[in-house]
């Protein structure tokens, strides 16, 4: 049970945005944990600026606000792989069964396919994190998806036998994410690298990568402090941020 995330749950019907809404209460001092739930998220927002969608009332969006004043800015992207490893033990508590993979930077995939992602949004106070808004979508009982999200989307209910209880996920995903952020905050910082690494798909092998409009492949290396992918690309290791490249699950993709 988490002590402090979620013991303050805004919940709304419909928000255009939860991680908009954290944000903007942030000027109200909310406590640490807090989270703004929408059962509808009609402009949710996505990496790279894309949009995320999902269908109303079957899916998870929602934000938590922390207060990481012991993170150091250079050390950013923790955050991203620990949110990313919470919602993997969630998925992996809630479907035993399946394969569950983290891939770069911090998309959710069940055997391959999308099932989640995450939108984290800091405010920064010299070189130190002030908060941190973390946005998570999680396709929980959604059966069907728009033709040209088929390939690439999937949701737990497609892999169990019945839809689930979407307050019971939350809790577990809180659970996860407390756990996660308390161990980042004692300063076990080489253990998250380690378990984000194990669960990362493609590392050490080779995946296919959008560079560019570029599809090639190349051996993933790993992943530097500030969260760029490392690349070996003919003897040569290169590294890109999240705007520069994008690993495909499969080169069709
Ligand atoms: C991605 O592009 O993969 C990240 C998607 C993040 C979506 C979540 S849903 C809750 C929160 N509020 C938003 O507007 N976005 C994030």
């Amino acid at each position: 049970m988490a002590l402090f995330t979620g013991k303050n749950l805004i919940q709304l019907p419909v928000i255009p945005s939860t991680n908009t809404f954290a944000l903007d209460l942030l000027s109200a001092q909310p406590v640490e944990g807090t989270v703004v739930w929408a059962l509808d998220q009609p402009q949710g927002r996505g990496q790279k600026g894309n949009t995320w969608i999902s269908q109303s009332g079957t899916n998870l969006t929602f934000s938590v606000i922390y207060f990481p004043k012991f993170l150091k800015v250079d050390n950013l992207f923790a955050l991203s792989k620990l949110t990313a490893l919470a919602v993997l033990k969630t998925l992996k508590r809630c479907l035993p069964m399946q394969d569950v993979q983290i891939k770069w930077p911090n998309d959710l995939l069940i055997n391959g396919q999308k099932v989640g992602g995450i939108l984290i949004e800091n405010q920064l106070e010299r070189a130190m994190v002030k908060s941190a808004v973390i946005g998570i979508g999680l396709n929980v009982n959604q059966a069907e998806f728009p033709e040209e999200l088929s390939s690439k989307a999937t949701s737990m209910v497609a892999w169990a036998d019945q839809p689930f209880d979407l307050f019971k996920v939350l809790e577990i995903l809180w659970d996860e994410l407390e756990a996660q952020y308390l161990q980042l905050k004692a300063g076990k910082v080489d253990h998250l690298n380690r378990e984000y690494l194990a669960h990362l798909f493609g590392y050490q092998e080779t995946v296919w990568v959008k560079i560019g409009d570029q599809t090639t492949q190349a051996m993933m290396v790993g992943v530097d402090k500030s969260g760029r992918v490392a690349l070996e690309q003919g003897g040569k290791l290169n590294y890109y941020d999240i705007k520069e490249a994008s690993i495909l699950p499969e080169p069709w993709l």
